[in-house]
């Protein structure tokens, strides 16, 4: 659905959105809060609080919090605290409900967004630091799944912002193509085993669009938690995919972040992947200037992504672990693992198949991150042998 809107006037108009007026919710200059969008602001909070939303936002945001930020606006792009809630206000059923529209925010909107940052990330508390990048080295984490019995395929990727750009909400429609021409001309410069392509969703075969979907390796259109979060203007201009020649290694350009890059193949070879990843990482790094904040880590749209900003997931089969739901969300939380469906995030899982990965991003390194994921896969594949034998 909801493909190729242009505004979020639009969004309005479809009836998703109807209590607010998000096209008009941009400040006027001068860090003056237009009375329409405190109107909207009011209105949208109430039927928050009012409702049964078990959002991050909804718990966060206290009247208190509310009437310190409601007027507040972002020096650089005098974002409001619209900006950052549209997206949980329109959709009640968000697990967060915000994003950032550009690095600022976080500062200026820091009392919602240090709270909802300790909470999702567990325990990365306002004054805590994330940790110096550090990656170490793939060939410590072991094939999760040797023999193939439990695991499809893996996948890790990470975000990064491209520094002297806001994010999704502030752009324009320039912007985009100047974030795209940067991005492509870096990516173009990978050689050996990332050598590939970029291809931009603009003028894309709607076939060969498809056919990526399906394939896991471009993402998919019409997110409604992006849309309402003014993160789908213009599109799809300055949206695309790189792929390398061997299809394991990619890189999103202005999906959700400027940038995401991925690495994946079939199996549970963690290491492999995320070897490739870093590699990655580390060529384009050499290309541009990413924005990294000294406590936040690397910026991103989503809080979620903050710090390492690294998700990695396996696609697998836990048959005998999912008839028992409850046992799965205890594991699940012991090891701080998120499971979503197959096609990802707000998506059913087919054929039994999982999506699960990492839930915090922030307070650890890179290789910490990756490592606590090793170890939950590795713990529920034993749950799973020992719920099979019992
Ligand atoms: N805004 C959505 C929600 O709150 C997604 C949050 C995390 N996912 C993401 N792709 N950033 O449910």
């Amino acid at each position: 659905m909801l493909l190729n809107f242009k505004s979020l006037l639009e969004l309005r108009y479809l009836g998703l959105c109807t209590h607010l007026a998000i096209s008009r919710y941009a400040s006027k200059g001068g860090g003056k809060i237009d009375q329409e969008v405190l109107k909207q602001l009011e209105e949208g909070y109430k039927k928050l609080t009012e409702s049964n939303s078990k959002s991050l936002l909804k718990k966060h945001l206290t009247k208190e919090i509310f009437e310190k930020l409601k007027t507040q606006t972002t020096p650089s792009f005098n974002s409001t605290l619209m900006h950052c809630i549209s997206s949980g206000l329109c959709n009640h059923d968000s697990g967060m409900g915000v994003y950032a529209p550009d690095p600022e925010a976080y500062k200026v909107f820091a009392d919602l967004f240090d709270p909802l940052i300790e909470d999702y990330h567990k325990c990365f508390k306002k004054t805590d630091k994330q940790p110096a990048t550090k990656f170490g080295k793939g060939k410590d984490f072991e094939n999760l799944d040797p023999d193939g019995n439990f695991i499809v395929s893996t996948r890790v990727r990470c975000g990064r912002a491209v520094k002297g750009f806001p994010f999704n909400p502030c752009l324009t429609e320039q912007d985009y193509g100047e974030l795209e021409s940067k991005i492509c001309g870096a990516v173009m410069t990978l050689s050996g085993e990332y050598k590939g392509k970029y291809m931009p969703l603009t003028g894309m075969d709607k076939c060969v669009q498809e056919q990526l979907i399906a394939d896991h390796f471009l993402f998919k259109e019409g997110d409604r938690f992006l849309a309402a979060a003014g993160a789908s203007r213009y599109w799809p201009t300055g949206r695309g995919i790189f792929l390398n020649d061997t299809k394991n290694f990619l890189v999103w350009c202005n999906e959700e972040d400027h940038i995401r890059i991925i690495s994946m193949e079939k199996g549970g070879d963690l290491g492999k992947v995320y070897d490739r990843m870093v590699g990655g990482v580390e060529a384009l790094g050499k290309q541009l200037e990413f924005n990294r904040d000294e406590r936040l880590g690397f910026l991103t749209f989503c809080p979620t992504n903050l710090g390492t900003s690294i998700r990695a997931s396996v696609h697998i089969r836990l048959p005998s672990l999912m008839c028992q739901p409850e046992e799965m969300k205890k594991l699940a939380e012991k090891y701080r693992l998120q499971i979503r469906g197959t096609s990802g995030e707000h998506s059913e899982a087919k054929d039994g198949v999982h999506d699960i990965s990492n839930q915090r991003r922030m307070g650890l390194t890179e290789y910490e991150i990756i490592k606590e994921m090793h170890d939950g896969i590795k713990g529920l594949i034993e749950a799973e042998c020992k719920a099979r034998n019992s």
